[in-house]
């Protein structure tokens, strides 16, 4: 059995609006049911935990008899990796896999979320990723320090997934107040190895406004919707 982690208790502050960016609709439905949605879809998940911020749990308990799926909903932490924390712990102790997921990312692909689950079943771990198009250069002073090797990065997107036991590990002790970004940097400090799934750059978490342009395009791209329905 598998569940899906979904956090999305973040206040949005470089979005700056006054609702969270999660529960802003686009094409009629709040980003958060968007990304539900998908993970309802996607036959490798069995249940979702969604992370959401307390005063916000009523309505969204009220959707949770149009999702089979939507298992729990729990209130989401400080930081995203205490959201994480507390969603792990309302997961099924049965669970095998846990796929760690940004409610803020809705155009995840039902493919790149069986891609994603289906590598960590081999490897225990795995993270979906994307190409790095820039060039990318260190700074240091005020002046350009070094220029890295594209071809050797990746940007870490969502999902994230672990077998259960190495993700509670990954937990255990650690310091969820500071700048934890993901799960694999964690899974990372136990030298656990972690495999990577090619993903696609339209999987965006919404994280400015500019990016509501770019949501709202896609989604009414008809040729997108219909390979991901
Ligand atoms: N998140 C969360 N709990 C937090 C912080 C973030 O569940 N305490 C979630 C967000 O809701 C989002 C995901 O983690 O779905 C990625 O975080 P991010 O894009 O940084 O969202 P915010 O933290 O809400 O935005 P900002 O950093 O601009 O305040
Ligand atoms: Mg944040």
């Amino acid at each position: 059995m598998n569940t899906a982690i979904i956090v999305a208790a973040g206040s949005g502050e470089r979005f700056g609006s006054e609702i969270p960016k999660q529960f802003i609709e686009i094409n009629g439905k709040p980003v958060i049911v968007h990304t539900i949605e998908r993970f309802q879809d996607a036959p490798s998940i069995d249940s979702i935990v969604l992370v959401v911020a307390e005063n916000y749990i009523p309505q969204c308990e009220a959707v949770v008899a149009v999702y089979p799926k939507l298992a729990k909903i729990v209130a989401g932490g400080r930081t995203r990796a205490e959201s994480v924390r507390n969603g792990l712990r309302a997961v099924d102790p049965e669970c095998d896999l846990v796929a760690v997921h940004d409610g803020a990312r809705p155009f995840v692909t039902i493919d790149e979320i069986e891609r994603t689950v289906g590598k960590a079943k081999e490897t225990g771990a795995a993270c979906l990723v994307a190409a790095v198009t820039d060039t990318i250069k260190s700074v240091r002073g005020g002046e350009i320090a070094d220029t890295l090797d594209r071809d050797k990065l990746r940007r870490a997107l969502t999902p994230q997934v672990f077998r259960k036991d190495v993700l509670t590990r990954a937990f255990e002790n650690a310091d969820l107040t500071g700048t934890v970004t993901d799960e694999c940097y964690l899974v990372e400090k136990l030298r656990y190895s972690i495999s990577f799934v090619e993903g696609s750059s339209r999987n965006i978490k919404i994280t400015h406004p500019d990016d509501l342009t770019f949501a709202e395009a896609l989604l009414s791209n008809e040729d997108w919707l219909i390979a991901n329905s």
